[in-house]
């Protein structure tokens, strides 16, 4: 565990000044302590909640008014669907425990209820039945005279109410990375809380108890360290494996903050070094040679602001020349608002010593421009290999489950007892212990970077064993990371020369369905699903044709039935797939030696020793496309866009022959095709020539027309394409390069910009800028989150489909209508919008902040949710869901609104 410090006068004393708050008293005079939760808490429940629904509203007290707006009555009745009679009612709740120190107040609550008949409702509805909603009231007290700056950690919570604000987000899997920071003026505060069930975070078979914690901590009222120590590679051979390092930093303090310089301060180890020996790289293009007598270059280094309340990772390169050290200690300096002096922060960090031979941390950029960390073990040196192949070894990765650390032994071990394969192993970490978005957008393109991260790995240890085959991947994983190994089979074909899932779930919607949610419109319920296409593995099986597939699953796993697995198998069958499954009678989810059975074993061996060229080149085969923007290409066929983004696209190639559907452009590779001529959709194509400029060949449709050669931009002019990145529903937005820029109005609007920070931090470890809106806060090439009450800012195209005003929103449909909608209680919207090049701008926009706040709820953060690239809500969403949208659906290649779009 790394080991931290306080330090506000820390060894550069010259320019520290300390703040007041470390005066106050930290005991009140009459002995209580300052911060304190209630024991007694009202309670309202159980309502319907349909998979992930929350996010969407669906809580039936809206239609009431909301919770607050209700007093505890014990006679009051509530209809609802799942208790006995139909009508939920308000009990008074003790919470298991309460506690308070000096500086902290722990609440703890369990709610059940034993008067439902669970196991009945799980018999009709399965593990869906097990997922309600209900509410909860309790009462911060604040005694003293001053008000307290304090961190709130949510687990379990997606939203919640503090007096009269609301906070949508929470922490729904406890990450902790994150908490709300507010400052608490002394009396009494009402906390509502929005309590969700949840089977992927509480369980689906013992009682159906939602079980929460609330944690108060004082805060310093300014910068702190938001987690302890510093993110850092291991040292291999007395050095740094990567010289890339963060720190997490929060501002609990009510002004923006400003980091102003990050210096080492100090290495410690049995030698004395000194400290020439040791550099600290800031910002993309400054190197600064620490030395005490020049004073850092402030104008090389990037400007980093943490506004208020805001959490932020901050990276830094550091390459420690010495050999012994043992740990390093950083000063961080900072200036809070426009003031002198300048205030200093410290933070200390032991150094971890590996073999370079044993799986050790390295550190990278993710192309959310923040630091990420994999677990590497390079190929031993009696590593059994082919000595044909001994040259360019193949990566194995291995994939961790839910709530893991890649550097926890479970994950980064589990590969000990195979330690002489014929390959490179890799334990990625997705980003966060959920692998970011379930190793899907953000976590999978983790994982790219890792791999292409080697290289500069390899140059910073000075490596000199084998070399990587970096497009030669074998892929396993256990739990939500064989999960991760469908996504990663199905959506990388051309890479995989084999993947083993173990004990994974074929999708979201596959484990645990989503049959109660609020009834909709089947044209809704098309778009919902469609925004989750390309993560519905069973739906995908086919591009597994020709890659040898190994499955395990325990018989008897309570956590992830071994249904999901059972079922893949028999559609990789019905595909025409090469694969086996094992099932492993009487065994659970987990054991130990679970990622080294025999079969799996002998699996590892032989395809790091494969000598099978990859990609492979295929006669025969089908490739479905979920979303182009997050598929490779298979037998070297891309697909580049969809007809219709909100619909699976398909290929099927019969040698020269290659039918498709929903497909509009199409690139191939001419190295894999090797034919001069190729018939696509019975059209015959001359590809002799085009192959011979460029490394692919692009098919395109135009306007409905027939296939003619060439890309859609070529064929069409000057228009905006909607293009790579920006291609898929919602979730485009996190494929950003570069942290993400979240531009808002001012005050009004300041409060919801940080939700969104604070939510993108908690959930995939994020970084994201807040800045105010002009022009020059977007320049940066992250993706944007514009965040507005009335007036959207302009847009980057000239023609844009939907127009959000003052009050209302006007939307031009695919026959080219305007609509336009408002109503009296006002109106939220969310939507894509293209900027230059592959870059996406998100505009959340709300006719009030109350809207706004509705319209904030839609940021992707939790999967499953299902986001298309436009939603129009109105009112009544808050309680009736999806089928309170107004309008909602997909664009196409040119940024209009698709015919299978809702208006
Ligand atoms: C259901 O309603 C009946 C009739 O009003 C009442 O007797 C019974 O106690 C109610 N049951 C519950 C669990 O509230
Ligand atoms: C509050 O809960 C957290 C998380 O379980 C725990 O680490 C901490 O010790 C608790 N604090 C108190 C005062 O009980
Ligand atoms: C509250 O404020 C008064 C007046 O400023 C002061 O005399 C008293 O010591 C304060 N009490 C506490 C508990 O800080
Ligand atoms: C860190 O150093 C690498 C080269 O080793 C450089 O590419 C990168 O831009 C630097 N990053 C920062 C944040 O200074
Ligand atoms: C390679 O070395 C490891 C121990 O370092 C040993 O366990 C393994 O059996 C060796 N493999 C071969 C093929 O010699
Ligand atoms: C392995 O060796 C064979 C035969 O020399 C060669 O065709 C193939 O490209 C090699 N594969 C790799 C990954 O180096
Ligand atoms: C299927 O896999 C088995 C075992 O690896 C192999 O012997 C066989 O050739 C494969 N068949 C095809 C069609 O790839
Ligand atoms: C579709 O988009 C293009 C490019 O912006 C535009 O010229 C065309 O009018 C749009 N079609 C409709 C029906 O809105």
């Amino acid at each position: 565990m790394a080991v931290w410090l306080w330090c506000l006068f820390c060894l550069l004393a010259s320019s520290a000044r300390h703040d007041e708050r470390a005066t106050e008293p930290h005991v009140n005079r009459d002995g209580t302590y300052p911060l304190a939760f209630s024991t007694a808490w009202a309670v309202l429940g159980p309502f319907q909640a349909g998979t992930r629904e929350g996010t969407w509203g669906a809580d039936p007290l809206e239609y009431l008014g909301g919770f607050r707006a209700l007093q505890y009555d014990q006679d009051s009745h509530f209809r609802s669907s799942l208790p006995t009679n139909g009508t939920a009612k308000w009990s008074i709740v003790q919470a298991k425990q309460t506690t308070s120190t000096s500086t902290s107040a722990n609440a703890s609550l369990s709610i059940s209820y034993p008067d439902v008949d669970w196991d009945f409702l799980k018999v009709v509805y399965g593990w869906a039945a097990v997922q309600y909603q209900a509410w909860a009231r309790g009462q911060i007290v604040v005694t003293g005279n001053a008000s307290i700056p304090v961190v709130l950690y949510t687990d379990w919570i997606l939203e919640y109410w503090v007096d009269d604000v609301h906070y949508f987000g929470g922490d729904f899997f406890t990450f902790r990375q994150a908490p709300a920071v507010l400052h608490l003026s002394p009396g009494t505060h009402a906390i509502d809380l929005r309590l969700v069930r949840d089977v992927r975070a509480l369980g689906g078979v013992n009682d159906p108890s939602i079980d929460v914690l609330l944690e108060l901590q004082k805060a310093p009222g300014a910068l702190e360290l938001a987690k302890p120590g510093i993110l850092l590679s291991d040292v291999v051979d007395g050095k740094l494996a990567t010289p890339i390092a963060s720190v997490i930093l929060r501002n609990s303090g009510k002004h923006d903050v400003e980091i102003i310089d990050i210096q080492i301060s100090d290495v410690r180890g049995p030698f004395p070094s000194p400290l020439a020996d040791v550099q600290v790289v800031l910002g993309p293009n400054a190197r600064l040679t620490k030395s005490q007598t020049s004073p850092p270059s402030k104008s090389s280094l990037p400007r980093t602001f943490l506004v208020a309340g805001q959490t932020r990772p901050v990276a830094f390169n550091i390459s420690l020349q010495t050999q012994y050290a043992s740990s390093i200690d950083c000063i961080i300096t900072y200036k809070v608002g426009n003031h002198r002096p300048h205030l200093t922060l410290s933070v200390s960090q032991h150094l971890t010593r590996s073999s370079i031979y044993a799986p050790h941390k390295f550190t990278y950029l993710h192309p959310g421009g923040m630091v990420s960390y994999a677990m590497l073990r390079p190929p031993a040196k009696n590593a059994t290999c082919h000595p044909r192949n001994a040259t360019s070894l193949p990566i194995l990765f291995g994939f961790h489950g839910a709530g893991l650390e890649a550097d926890n032994g479970i994950v980064a071990h589990a590969l000990d007892p195979v330690p002489d394969l014929c390959a490179w192993v890799m334990f990625p970490t997705g980003v966060t212990p959920w692998s970011g978005d379930d190793w899907h957008n953000w976590g999978f393109a983790d994982v790219e970077y890792a791999v292409h991260s080697i290289q500069t790995w390899m140059k910073s240890v000075a490596w000199q064993g084998p070399d990587i085959d970096v497009g030669r991947w074998i892929v396993t994983g256990h739990s939500n990371g064989g999960q991760g190994t469908w996504y990663a089979l199905t959506h990388r074909p051309d890479q995989i020369v084999a993947a083993a899932p173990v004990s994974g779930y074929a999708s979201i919607q596959k484990y645990v369905p989503y049959e109660l949610w609020q009834p909709m419109d089947p044209r809704r319920a098309a778009i919902m699903g469609g925004t989750l296409n390309s993560y519905r593995h069973e739906m995908l099986m086919e591009n597994a044709q020709g890659i040898p597939v190994l499955q395990q699953h325990g018989e008897k796993d309570d956590n992830v039935p071994a249904y999901n697995s059972r079922f893949l198998s028999q559609k990789l069958f019905e595909a025409g797939t090469n694969s086996s499954y094992y099932e492993l009678p009487g065994q659970g989810h987990y054991f130990d030696t679970v990622m080294t059975t025999e079969q799996l074993v002998r699996f590892y061996y032989k395809y790091a020793d494969s000598v099978e060229t990859i990609p492979r080149r295929l006669q025969d085969f089908t490739f479905v496309v979920a979303n182009p923007g997050d598929m490779g290409s298979k037998s070297g066929i891309r697909v580049l866009h969809l007809e219709d983004p909100g619909q699976y696209g398909k290929v099927v190639v019969n040698g020269h022959s290659i039918q498709t559907s929903n497909v509009l452009s199409i690139e191939f590779d001419p190295n894999l095709m090797q034919m001069s001529s190729i018939t696509l959709d019975g059209q015959e194509l001359d590809v002799s020539m085009s192959t011979i400029q460029s490394g692919a060949m692009t098919a395109s449709k135009v306007e409905e027309g027939p296939w003619k050669i060439g890309d859609l931009s070529a064929s069409q002019g000057s228009k905006i394409y909607r293009q790579g990145r920006q291609l898929g529903a919602m979730t485009a937005i996190l494929r950003t390069r570069g942290s993400f820029i979240i531009r808002h109005q001012g005050k009004d609007t300041a409060h919801v910009a940080l939700q969104v920070s604070r939510n993108l931090h908690q959930y995939f470890s994020a970084d994201s800028r807040i800045a105010s809106t002009s022009p020059a806060s977007i320049s940066g090439s992250g993706n944007v989150i514009s965040v507005c009450i009335g007036q959207a800012p302009p847009s980057f195209h000239p023609n844009f489909p939907i127009v959000a005003g003052a009050t209302a929103v006007t939307l031009r449909d695919w026959r080219g209508r305007l609509h336009t909608f408002s109503e009296p209680s006002g109106l939220a919207a969310a939507f894509l919008r293209p900027l230059e090049g592959e870059q996406l701008e998100l505009v959340l926009w709300g006719s009030s902040q109350r809207r706004l706040a509705q319209a904030a709820r839609l940021v992707p953060m939790l999967t499953g949710v299902g986001q298309p690239d436009f939603v129009v809500l109105g009112e009544s969403a808050s309680w009736r869901g999806v089928e309170g949208a107004l309008a909602l659906g997909f664009f196409d290649h040119q940024w209009n609104v698709t015919s299978s779009s809702l208006v």
